[in-house]
């Protein structure tokens, strides 16, 4: 029998979905993770690159890696793992909670997407309440707001709290669904890293995809250790009514 029967049996009535998602579902669309072998925080420091503290030091250093970021994901396309999951909204109830601030999952046709980081194309002033969202590229760094001061990545940083209603969503979706499906997220980062835990103490079956083993797997009721764009197109006819 494969993981797949084994799991279709287990997970036959499952109303709502929720999908926890890391940097590793776009890995297969040429975007790198954070850790692992050739993860971003294994060559570049996460302090001198992401907290605010090193974006008030150097904005224009955050604001360079921030523009070849952004030119990576802008040229990147959802791959088989994100339109697997959009396609599973056909057949059942699902919510996105993502870490993910490159849009690949709205780009494949999610239309419940949670982004709990915020999104690469978002801006926000470090003093004032502007915000935006900009397709263009800056061609000056670091850009300004009307107001005199500089503009910053609206991505959530180390250190920094998540958007209070987004989290509250993410939280209740977490809470109501019975299956809770993680992929490509190492679960080192908090408090995403709670979101499987509130889905267990509803009862939820939690499923991890990760070809790696993370931090929390042994609270999983299965893993499947292969790549997401791999995994998931075969995952989800698993969800298709006849
Ligand atoms: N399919 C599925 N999983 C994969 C794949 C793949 N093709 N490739 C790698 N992975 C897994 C890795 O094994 C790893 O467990 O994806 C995970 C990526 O982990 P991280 O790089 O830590 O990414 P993530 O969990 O999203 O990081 C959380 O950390 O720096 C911050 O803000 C950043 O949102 C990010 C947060």
């Amino acid at each position: 029998m494969s993981i797949f029967e084994i799991i279709k049996d287990q997970v036959r009535d499952v109303k709502k979905i929720v999908f926890v998602t890391g940097a590793g579902i776009s890995h297969e669309s040429g975007i790198p993770t954070f850790r692992g072998k050739k993860g971003l925080w294994r060559n570049y420091d996460a302090m001198k690159l992401a907290t605010i503290g090193a974006f008030y030091e150097n904005p224009r250093l955050i604001w360079e890696w921030h523009n070849e970021r952004r030119r990576n994901i802008f040229a990147a396309q959802p791959n088989q793992g994100h339109k697997a999951i959009a396609k599973l909204e056909e057949y059942v109830d699902v919510v996105v909670l993502t870490q993910n601030i490159d849009g690949l999952h709205q780009k494949a046709g999610s239309t419940e997407v949670l982004e709990l980081h915020g999104n690469i194309t978002k801006i926000k002033c470090s003093v004032c309440e502007f915000r935006d969202e900009v397709l263009s590229e800056f061609s000056e760094v670091p850009p300004l707001c009307d107001c005199g001061n500089i503009l910053r990545p609206d991505a959530v940083w180390f250190g920094e709290s998540l958007q209070r209603d987004i989290w509250q969503k993410a939280i209740f979706a977490a809470s109501e669904c019975d299956l809770m499906i993680i992929v490509g997220t190492s679960l080192v980062v908090s408090p995403a890293n709670m979101l499987p835990i509130y889905a267990k103490q509803n009862d939820a079956i939690l499923i991890e995809i990760n070809p790696e083993k993370t931090e929390m797997s042994f609270e999983m009721d299965f893993t499947i250790r292969n790549t997401s764009a791999f995994v998931l197109p075969k995952f989800i006819s698993i969800f298709k009514r006849e």
